[in-house]
């Protein structure tokens, strides 16, 4: 089924535009002259806010759960469309977003080693085969297992317990002893499908080593095989238990050789798992007084969080036009324009509960974003669901930008009942 028309330019097809990075390949679709076409359920699409529903030029409605149909319209879609670029926001369809890709003739990643962008099982297997420093993991079916394997495996505590596919840091707890690994499987588990498409998920666990260490991402944007790193961003998480992403920093702070290796494991990360036209974002771990990297994780998507926002104030490169550009076989624009730096800071309630009162002040060289409304339910602060908000902050130094980010966040109230 075809919804909607639009302007002539080459077209892009995105599965699943929805979510953070969505409004970021609206806005380079528009810079580069590209017609963006969705694909997605009609129920979905329903949903969709008005912005994004506007700036497309069409949508290919479909089942994202079942493959082999989804791929049958979509193939139709893009003959029928003249379509030259496939796109995914949305990281459990990536592994879709490289088949339909190579149905269809046009660029994209490796559909065999797709999966591995989405499964982290998968994933520390081809980081392992690639010799990639990442954390030692176990898969684990049930508490008992994962009992037992934590005494045999030699991982030591703390342990971090994840679920194979999800993101968000949604079912992820560190355990720093055994008896808690029981309820750290189950919270890891407790994912059986992904919202809005009810996509199936896989739901074995990880156990893994825990690595220490300041913690960074970056993108890596891949044209024709070819690696160009984008740059490397500092990230905060909170301590504990959950570790729920906080804030992120560009640029990082790390020393030049430092950041090009955080570019360089990052770009051998988005290769192993398959990318070969478009982009992945990548996150490390480097243990403090090293020099080594370790892959937490890679997406073959763009990064969420407004990490593109971040990047692009930061540097001026856009991190969206780059995917575009790769999709569509074309060279990816990654130079560096500017060297100012940017902060984003997100209001975390100490609580779940209902949101009583929220207010954010307004500061110069900064703009901030409600997630939740008054009266809204706030999730248990677990994983990155429970944020209320965010603030930007921009300016010409790290320091500066964060002191404004701070200074936000410090006369900001979230009240939760
Ligand atoms: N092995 C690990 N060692 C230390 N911290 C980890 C490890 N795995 C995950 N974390 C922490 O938990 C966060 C979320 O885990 P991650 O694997 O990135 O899952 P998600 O896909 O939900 O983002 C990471 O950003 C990191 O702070
Ligand atoms: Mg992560």
């Amino acid at each position: 089924m075809t919804i909607g028309g639009g302007p002539r330019g080459p077209a892009v097809l995105v599965i699943e535009p929805m979510g953070n990075a969505g409004r970021f390949l609206v806005e380079a679709a528009g810079r580069l002259g590209v017609r963006l076409y969705a694909a997605t359920h009609k129920d979905v699409h329903d949903g969709y806010p008005e912005w994004l529903r506007s700036a497309l030029a069409g949508v290919c409605a479909t089942d994202l759960t079942d493959a082999p149909g989804a791929l049958r319209d979509m193939e139709v879609f893009c003959r029928r469309h003249a379509v030259s670029g496939i796109a995914a926001c949305f990281e459990l369809f990536t592994p879709l977003a490289a088949l339909l890709a190579e149905r269809v003739g046009l660029p994209g990643n490796d559909p065999l080693l797709a999966h591995a962008a989405r499964n982290k099982i998968l994933m520390g297997e081809v980081f392992a085969a690639a010799g990639i420093p990442a954390p030692r993991w176990t898969v684990v079916h049930d508490a008992a297992e994962a009992r037992r394997v934590a005494r045999s495996t030699g991982l030591g505590l703390p342990l971090v317990v994840k679920p194979a596919e999800q993101g968000g840091s949604w079912g992820v707890s560190v355990v720093d002893e055994p008896d808690r690994l029981p309820h750290a499987v189950g919270e890891a588990q407790r994912f059986t499908h992904a919202h809005p498409h009810g996509l199936r998920l896989d739901t074995r666990a990880l156990v893994q080593e825990y690595i220490p260490g300041d913690e960074f991402s970056c993108e890596t944007v891949v044209a024709d095989g070819v690696a160009y790193p984008l740059p490397v961003v500092r990230k905060d998480t909170t301590e504990g238990r959950y570790r729920i992403e906080t804030g992120h920093t560009c640029p990082s702070g790390l020393a030049a050789p430092l950041a090009r290796k955080v570019q360089h494991i990052a770009a051998r990360a988005a290769l192993a798992v398959g990318v070969r036209n478009g982009i992945a974002h990548t996150e490390v771990k480097i243990p403090r007084d090293t020099q080594t990297p370790y892959v937490i994780e890679t997406g073959a998507r763009l990064p969420g969080d407004n990490l593109c926002e971040v990047v692009e104030a930061a540097t001026g490169v856009s991190e969206a036009v780059a995917y575009l550009q790769a999709v569509l076989g074309r060279v990816p624009d990654t130079v560096a324009s500017r060297a100012d730096a940017a902060t984003i800071r997100f209001l975390l309630p100490e609580r779940g509960g209902v949101l009583r009162q929220v207010s954010v002040p307004e500061v110069p060289g900064t703009h901030s974003e409600l997630h939740l409304r008054p009266g809204d339910t706030v999730p248990e602060p677990a994983d990155s669901s429970c944020r209320v908000g965010h603030v930007v902050a921009r300016a010409e130094t790290v320091d500066l930008a964060s002191e404004l980010a701070g200074r936000v966040a410090a006369r900001s109230r979230v009240e939760v009942g």
